[in-house]
């Protein structure tokens, strides 16, 4: 069934007889003003979301409590990186683009942390010169990298290591990424992590400050996190039965999960760390040792919930299926290029109309994008009232992460542009791509 789902769409939206309103303005007030597709962005939602973590955090941890580091992989700009900044938490950023995005709007360095498993020499001097909190090292050639760019820069860089703890995530394959056979990290169970550890010790420019583990994304069983954190803290443990003397911190990452369609429901961030708390309070309690500063990587959980897409319906197709059924094929203005998680992972998604109330019964329908490709699907299985037809608005929840941070140019297709909404006002914060803007880029 197709029908407004306050779980799944963003905090401030709503459907008011017969629209969809978001952040105090409506999908078809948005679309005249910014055409489709568009993203609209909840900004008192994600400004909330962002302080419910970092509130959470404290109220689990106390004086523990490190830095709720938001994820820019999952969707940043430079107005978002000032909310995260409003809001009074860190940035996790993977390359020199997401860290340059951070400089653009002077974000304080010393709450930003580093992250990526194959980062250039340009990446890591810019990050090291900026003075980036934490770079969180990733493999043996980057520990010399990192050593080797820190010394000639006269500085001692803070580091973690990234620790692959062989947790099994129960999340699609692709986003798994702390079990065994993976690119990132250092393995545990092949003493790949310890012997990082000695390594990191033995050079001068390098403060090894802690562990770092990231076990996959969109997951709701909260015992990965805990597996994840009895593992590092045995290693930590470890560290401390050796050299004498204690990290003071461990990263547990990201990867908390958030609803996509009715029936899933978002993590509570207060429920999750809490049962995380209790797990580590007991580990270290165990092991001996002091709870050290813990940290978080959320991403999704902050800016996914709080955006929605706009499409407009360009044309609807019926096609006959075995057995007498016919499934209608609706197809909006944008697609795989602006969200390419169904092809990808097949992620699924709500849609509704957002302009009208939908009349008459629903029918089997499949929305589609616009580009030339079978598998250019958003949404395989929807039941969507038989009235949608050309010209209607679509609108689909919780694209806020790894959509337009995902988005490419395929079929030459413009980017969508970005909208804040909150008190009933609308402000673009990344405008819509021109095709003049593609072919600037050619010689
Ligand atoms: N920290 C690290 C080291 C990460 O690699 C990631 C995500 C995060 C934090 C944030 O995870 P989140 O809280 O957003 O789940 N494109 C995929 C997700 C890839 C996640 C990559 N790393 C998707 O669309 O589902």
């Amino acid at each position: 069934m197709s029908a407004f789902d306050p779980a799944v769409f963003s905090s401030n939206s709503s459907f008011d007889f017969d629209h969809l309103t978001i952040g105090g303005v409506s999908a078809t007030e948005l679309v005249a003003e910014f055409g489709t597709p568009l993203f609209v962005v909840d900004e008192a939602d994600f400004l909330a979301r962002a302080a419910a973590w970092k509130n959470a955090l404290e109220t689990a941890f106390g004086d523990r409590a490190g830095t709720v580091y938001y994820a820019a992989k999952a969707f940043i700009s430079k107005e978002i990186a000032r909310w995260v900044n409003r809001a009074g938490i860190g940035l996790d950023v993977c390359t020199g683009g997401e860290l340059a995005v951070a400089q653009a709007v002077e974000f304080s360095p010393t709450r930003i942390e580093m992250h990526g498993n194959n980062k250039s020499e340009a990446e890591i001097t810019l990050a090291i010169e900026f003075g980036v909190n934490s770079i969180v090292v990733d493999s043996f050639n980057e520990i010399e990298r990192v050593g080797r760019i820190a010394e000639q820069l006269g500085k001692r860089q803070r580091v973690l290591i990234r620790v692959t703890p062989g947790v099994e995530a129960h999340t699609h394959e692709f986003i798994s990424t702390a079990h065994e056979d993976v690119k990132f990290g250092f393995s545990l169970a092949s003493g790949a992590a310890w012997a990082a550890i000695l390594e990191i010790s033995q050079c001068a420019s390098l403060e090894l400050v802690g562990l770092h583990s990231h076990i996959g994304s969109q997951i709701f069983n909260s015992e990965g996190f805990a597996a994840a954190a009895r593992k590092l803290i045995g290693l930590l443990s470890r560290y401390r039965n050796y050299f004498s003397r204690e990290l003071p911190e461990l990263d547990l990452g990201g990867g908390y999960g958030i609803a996509y369609v009715p029936g899933e429901v978002t993590l509570d961030p207060h429920k999750v760390l809490k049962e995380l708390a209790a797990v580590v309070q007991d580990e270290c309690t165990t092991a001996k040792l002091a709870i050290p500063k813990i940290s978080i990587e959320p991403g999704r959980a902050i800016v996914g919930p709080t955006t929605t897409t706009l499409y407009t319906v360009g044309t609807t197709k019926e096609v006959e299926l075995d057995g007498g059924l016919t499934r209608r094929y609706i197809a909006v203005d944008g697609g795989m290029s602006d969200n390419i998680r169904p092809a990808l992972y097949g992620a699924e998604y709500l849609a509704i109309i957002a302009n009208r109330l939908p009349l008459g019964p629903n029918c089997n329908s499949r929305i589609v994008g616009k580009h030339c490709e079978s598998g250019d699907i958003l949404i395989r299985e929807i039941q969507l009232s038989e009235s949608t037809q050309a010209g209607d608005l679509i609108a689909i929840p919780a694209t806020g992460a790894y959509g337009r941070s995902m988005a490419s140019n395929y079929n030459h297709l413009p980017r969508p542009a970005v909208v804040a909404v909150i008190d009933g006002k609308a402000r673009l914060i990344v405008r819509r791509e021109s095709i003049a803007d593609l072919l600037a880029l050619e010689l």
